[in-house]
C-alpha cells in the first residue's frame, strides 16, 4: 500500500517538475554549491582554515576589532549578532552565519533524492524568504541556502498592544520563576516539569517572532541553542513533543531563517523515529530519548487514535527541509494505514493499537479529546501537500458529514447547534461537548477556503454561536473544559457544567476559530468576542506573576485558581489572540502557511 501510494504521489508531481527546473531563481547559488559539494571533505577543510585565517587577519588589523573576540564563550561573534537591535516596529533577522567549523557534514548516503523534495512551497518567496531554492547537487544531497527571516511588522493597534503586554507579563514571571522548566506556576513562584524540555520557551519562539519581540526572542533562540539537549533519559509523548517542540523548531526555522532551528529538529525528530518501529507501523505513543526506546503508554496497550494521526504535518516538513523521506515516509504510512481502515461514515473510535494496527471497538467517537486532531490532520495534510492527496480530503469530507449526520443535535430551548459523542461503538448518544472541539468551525472555514462545500462554512457558524455561548453564558466569561446541552422537549436552559468539568486551562480552540473565520469571512463580530474573551482572561486568570488555570469558571469570586500555566497559553492562545486583533487580517496568510495543531505554521507545498 506503501508502495502504491508513493507511486501516486511522484506521479502527481509530474507536471510541475518542469517548472522548477525552469525557474531561473538561485541559479547562480546553485553553480556554487555545486562546486562547493563536489569537494572532497580534505578540499573543504583547506578553504575552511584559509577563509578562518584570512578573516582573523583582517579582524586584527580593523580598529577596535578586539572587542568582536570574545575569549571566554570561545565563540566567534559575529558582527552580525549586532544588527539584533532593530529599528521599532520592523522585526528582521540577519542571516546566521553558519559555524560550519564544527559541523559533521550528514553523510551523503543517507539522502537519497527524490523529485518531490526537490519542491519549493507554493508561496512567492519574494517577501517571504522560504525554502522557496532549495537545490540539489550531483549526488542528490538538498541544500537550503541562507535564508532571510520574514519581516512582521509589530503591533498595530491597542488590542494588539494589549496582546503583547499580556504576552509580556507571562513571560516575565516564567523568565522570573521558571526559566528552562516546562511551565510556570505563577501563584506559587515555582515550575512544573513534564518533559524537561524547557516547552514554554519553544511553544512561545515563533509566537515571540511573530509579535516582532526582539529581545524575547534573542533571549529564547539563546536557550534553545545552548540549553536545549534532547539526549535525556526520559520517556516523552510523541504526539506532545511533535506538535509542541518538533512543530516550533520547524516553524521558527521557516519564519527566523535561522538554522539552529533545523539542526535542533532533526536530532529530535530522529530520537522520535523508534516509535514507528511497531507491528502495524501505527506508532507506539512514547520514546525515551535517550535510550530511544519506544513503548504503549503504560495505562493501555492502545494508542490514542487523534495522536497517532497528529504527527504527520511535522515529520513531512522534517523530510521536506532535510532531503531526507524517512520522516515523512513513517508518518505518512500511518495516515495511509487508518485511511484503510473500517469506520462509520467516516469516524473514528478514539483508540487504536500499534501491535495490531486495529481501533479498539466500542471505543467512544468524539471530535474532543483524543479524536479532534485526526479530522483536522485530514484536511491540513491535504493542503500542505498542495491538495494533491485526495484520499484525505475525501476522508474528511466523509467525517464531516458524519459528523452532520450522526454528533449534531440541537439544544431545545435556543436549537443551539452542538457537537455531542457516540459512545459503546456509536449505540448511544450523549449531549456533552469538549472545549477542544470548538476548534473544528475554524478548521471546517479553512476547507471552504481551500474550496470545500459552502454547506461546511453553514455548520462552522452555527458552532460557533454555540462555542461563544459556552463562553458568554458562564458569569467570568470563560468557557468550561467541558458542557452537557440540554435536549429534551420542554426543559429551560440550554447548556450546564458539571462540577467536574468547569475548569478553564487558558486553551486556545475558541479564538484559534474566531481567527479563521475572521480571517475567511471578514466579519468584525468574531473580532469583538475575542475582545470579549481576552478581557476575561485578564479579569480572572492574571495573577502577578502569570496567567493561571482556574478551577470554577461558574463562580466569580471564588474561581479556584489551580497555579498552572500551559505552554500552550503562550504559544496559541495568545499567538491566535494578537493575529484576531490584526488590522491586515492576512498577515500569516492561510495561502502560505497551514497551522499545526500547536498554531506552528508551517510552509505549504505544491505536492
Ligand atoms: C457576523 O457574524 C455574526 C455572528 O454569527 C452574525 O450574527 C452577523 O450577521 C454576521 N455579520 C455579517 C455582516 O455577516
Amino acid at each position: 500500500m506503501l508502495g502504491q501510494f508513493k507511486k501516486d504521489y511522484v506521479a502527481l508531481n509530474l507536471p510541475n517538475a518542469g517548472v522548477d527546473a525552469n525557474s531561473s531563481r538561485g541559479w547562480p547559488k546553485k553553480s556554487l554549491w555545486r562546486w562547493w559539494n563536489q569537494l572532497s571533505r580534505f578540499q573543504r577543510s583547506v578553504v575552511y582554515v584559509l577563509t578562518l585565517a584570512a578573516c582573523l587577519t583582517v579582524l586584527y588589523f580593523l580598529p577596535g576589532a578586539h572587542a568582536i573576540w570574545n575569549p571566554g564563550s570561545g565563540k566567534l561573534n559575529t558582527a552580525l549578532d549586532s544588527n539584533y537591535i532593530t529599528p521599532p516596529l520592523t522585526f528582521f533577522f540577519p542571516k546566521k552565519a553558519e559555524n560550519s567549523l564544527d559541523k559533521e557534514e550528514p553523510a551523503e548516503e543517507n539522502y537519497v533524492h527524490e523529485e518531490i523534495y526537490n519542491k519549493k512551497p507554493v508561496q512567492d518567496t519574494g517577501d517571504m524568504g522560504l525554502n522557496g531554492n532549495a537545490v540539489t547537487n550531483a549526488v542528490g544531497q538538498i541544500h537550503s541556502p541562507p535564508r532571510e527571516g520574514v519581516k512582521f511588522s509589530g503591533p498595530t493597534n491597542e488590542r494588539q498592544s494589549a496582546v503583547i503586554a499580556a504576552f509580556k507579563h507571562a513571560w516575565k514571571g516564567y523568565k522570573k520563576y521558571a526559566w528552562g522548566h516546562d511551565h510556570l506556576k505563577p501563584i506559587t513562584g515555582t515550575f512544573h516539569d513534564w518533559f524537561s524540555l524547557g516547552l514554554t520557551i519553544v511553544d512561545a519562539l515563533d509566537t515571540i517572532y511573530i509579535m516582532g519581540l526582539t529581545e524575547e526572542f534573542a533571549e529564547a533562540r539563546e536557550w534553545v541553542d545552548t540549553s536545549l539537549h534532547f539526549d535525556v533519559n526520559r520517556d516523552v509523548n510523541l504526539f506532545e513533543v511533535t506538535i509542541r517542540v518538533l512543530g516550533s523548531l520547524l516553524s521558527s526555522y521557516h519564519l527566523s531563517g535561522d538554522k539552529m532551528f533545523l539542526d535542533k529538529a532533526v536530532d529530535l525528530g530522529t530520537r522520535l523515529l523508534p516509535c514507528f518501529n511497531s507491528d502495524s507501523g501505527v506508532p507506539y505513543s512514547d520514546v525515551n530519548l535517550a535510550t530511544r526506546k519506544a513503548h504503549s503508554p503504560k495505562w493501555s496497550p492502545d494508542s490514542s487514535t487523534s495522536e497517532v494521526t497528529t504527527i504527520q504535518l511535522e515529520f513531512r516538513d522534517l523530510s521536506r527541509c532535510t532531503g531526507d523521506p524517512k520522516f515523512e515516509d513513517s508518518a505518512a504510512k500511518v495516515s495511509l494505514h487508518v485511511h484503510g481502515l473500517e469506520k462509520s461514515e467516516g469516524l473514528v473510535p478514539i483508540f487504536i493499537n500499534a501491535n495490531t494496527g486495529h481501533f479498539r471497538s466500542y471505543s467512544t467517537i468524539t471530535l474532543g479529546a483524543r479524536g479532534d486532531s485526526y479530522y483536522e490532520y485530514l484536511l491540513k495534510q491535504w493542503i500542505q501537500t498542495g491538495q494533491t492527496i485526495d484520499y484525505l480530503r475525501d476522508d474528511f469530507m466523509e467525517a464531516i458529514s458524519g459528523v452532520m449526520k450522526h454528533l449534531t443535535r440541537r439544544t431545545a430551548q435556543n436549537k443551539y447547534l452542538f457537537i455531542g459523542e457516540l459512545l459503546a461503538g456509536g449505540r448511544d448518544f450523549k449531549p456533552k461537548m469538549d472545549h477542544l472541539a470548538c476548534y473544528l468551525p475554524g478548521t471546517l472555514a479553512l476547507g471552504v477556503h481551500n474550496g470545500l462545500p459552502q454547506e461546511h462554512m453553514l455548520l462552522a457558524e452555527e458552532l460557533m454561536i454555540t462555542c461563544y455561548q459556552m463562553y458568554a453564558q458562564q458569569p467570568t466569561f470563560l468557557a468550561p473544559e467541558i458542557t452537557y446541552f440540554n435536549i429534551q422537549e420542554g426543559t429551560t436552559g440550554d447548556m450546564s457544567v458539571k462540577t467536574n468539568d468547569a475548569h478553564n486551562l487558558l486553551r486556545p480552540e475558541f479564538v484559534e476559530s474566531l481567527w479563521y473565520m475572521y480571517q475567511i469571512t471578514g466579519n468584525q463580530t468574531y473580532q469583538q468576542w475575542g475582545w470579549q474573551i481576552f478581557q476575561a482572561f485578564e479579569k480572572y486568570t492574571k495573577v502577578a506573576n502569570g496567567y493561571t488555570s482556574i478551577g470554577n469558571v461558574r463562580n466569580p469570586v471564588n474561581t479556584r485558581p489551580r497555579d498552572m500555566m500551559e505552554s500552550f497559553f503562550l504559544g496559541e492562545t495568545l499567538k491566535y489572540l494578537y493575529l484576531l486583533f490584526s488590522d491586515d487580517p492576512h498577515v500569516l496568510s492561510l495561502d502560505k502557511y497551514v497551522l499545526n495543531s500547536e498554531a506552528h505554521p508551517l510552509p505549504i507545498y505544491d505536492t
